[in-house]
């Protein structure tokens, strides 16, 4: 749990980025999903480079002491199956600036799901998307 797979150490490599540099894929998550709304940028995003492309990324905001919000999961179509979703899941955990994590995945997004599940998190609740009317599972980790 929480370990990046053997095979992305040696040809990848993890680093903060700023939200000019996630934008584009932040968008097409939004987009894939078919969230309605523009994302609200996060205020810090762990990236994971393959030969200086950004692949996937995590974002997050701390909302208060204890609790921060995870958003803006993200891994590019052609790199996904290889454990980068987990990768990036398990290394922001480990930099979230708080003891809690709070996010949210949409009930259907079984990849989404499955990757959060692995690294830690717990399904605490489950709510309509006041944008979709979609359902929506809330997942809190600790640390
Ligand atoms: C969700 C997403 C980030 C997963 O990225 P990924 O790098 O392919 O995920 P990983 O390879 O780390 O796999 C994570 C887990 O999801 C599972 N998984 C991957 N694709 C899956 C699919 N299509 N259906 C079901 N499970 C799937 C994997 O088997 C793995 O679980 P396991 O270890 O229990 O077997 C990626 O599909 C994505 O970017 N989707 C569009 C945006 C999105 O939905 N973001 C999340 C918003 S909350």
């Amino acid at each position: 749990m929480r370990q990046a797979p053997a095979l992305l150490a040696s040809e990848a490599r993890m680093r903060l980025a700023s939200w000019e540099e996630v934008k584009e894929l932040v968008y097409a998550s939004y987009e894939e999903q078919g969230i309605p709304h523009a994302p609200a940028p996060a205020s810090s995003y762990l990236v994971l480079e393959k030969e200086g492309r950004i692949v996937g990324c995590q974002g997050w905001r701390k909302l208060s002491g204890f609790f921060t919000e995870f958003c803006h999961l993200y891994v590019l179509p052609s790199f996904r199956g290889q454990g980068i979703a987990k990768a990036l899941v398990g290394e922001a955990l480990s930099r979230a600036p708080t003891p809690v994590v709070l996010t949210t995945v949409l009930r259907h997004n079984k990849a989404s799901l499955r990757t959060l599940l692995s690294q830690g998190f717990k399904p605490v609740g489950e709510v309509i998307s006041p944008y979709t009317g979609r359902e929506i599972v809330v997942l809190c980790a600790t640390k």
